[in-house]
């Protein structure tokens, strides 16, 4: 576990703003006729604008500058030349690396508008994320986290993603420790100023179960029912968790 320092930090929370912002930035430019393609050239010309580099791309050879995960697929979704439609989900999953650090930060959205059930399942994926990070404070483990997330999607009748799970996040974009969306019943490491981890809840609207498509990347729900994803950066302080990928001072203005 690499804890940060106000001096990392200082080069951090920079990163994960931008994080913020070009997810911001790239779900505005989601719209029914839109292909995930131009949603991912449009999120590279950003990322590109800021000066900073896409995370995810050339990542264990990922080929695209974001993950981009329509309907039933539950995460690293490939670009395509596939159309969005009204009423689809799409969950935009956004890494950049800048000042040598990665923000990591996530949300699904619907496609000019869509089903009531469909926007329950993202309000309860985003509602478990706020819940998990709530719990982001010392003298808590990491299963507390995982088990705020777990009851509150399995109380409203959604299941969680075990195959995948949020982790810490610094220099490198994997670091330990794995942050569950479930309890595993493993010993959990005890939380600690200057840890900083991504707590990302992937929420089916089925089945938990989920398969790899021939492509290698994309997640996909085994009953084909709609899957949700939400994800910030969290720094643990002495306190309250400080949300990283906020978003909201402008990168340009926080270089160092
Ligand atoms: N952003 C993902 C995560 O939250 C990781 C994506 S890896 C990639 O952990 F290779 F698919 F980009
Ligand atoms: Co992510
Ligand atoms: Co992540």
């Amino acid at each position: 576990m690499v804890l940060k320092n106000e001096q990392d930090l200082v080069l951090m929370r920079p990163a994960c703003q931008l994080a913020q912002t070009v997810l911001d930035e790239v779900c505005s430019f989601v719209q029914p006729g839109v292909t995930t393609r131009q949603i991912d050239e449009y999120a590279a010309g950003r990322i590109r604008g800021y000066g900073a580099k896409s995370a995810f791309l050339g990542y264990r050879k990922y080929p695209c500058h974001l993950c981009l995960s329509v309907n039933e697929q539950v995460v690293h979704g490939l670009a395509t030349d596939n159309r969005l439609k009204f009423g689809d989900i799409i969950s935009l999953d956004v890494g950049v690396v800048y000042n040598g650090f990665i923000g990591d930060t996530a949300r699904t959205v619907a496609v000019g508008g869509c089903s009531v059930e469909a926007q329950r399942l993202m309000d309860v994926t985003e509602q478990s994320l706020y819940l998990g990070i709530a719990q982001a404070i010392p003298g808590k483990r990491v299963v507390d986290i995982s088990r705020a997330v777990q009851r509150h999607v399995e109380g409203n009748g959604f299941s969680v993603v075990r195959e995948f799970v949020g982790h810490g996040v610094g220099r490198s974009m994997h670091e330990e420790p794995q942050v569950p969306n479930f309890d595993d019943g493993k010993r959990s490491p005890k939380l600690v100023p200057g840890m900083t981890i991504a707590i990302e809840p992937m929420v089916n609207a089925g089945s938990r179960d989920v398969r790899i498509l021939k492509d290698g990347w994309t997640v996909v729900t085994k009953d084909g029912q709609l899957s949700a994803h939400f994800e910030h950066t969290v720094l643990v302080t002495e306190s309250e968790p400080e949300i990283l990928t906020c978003g909201t001072k402008k990168p340009s203005t926080s270089k160092p």
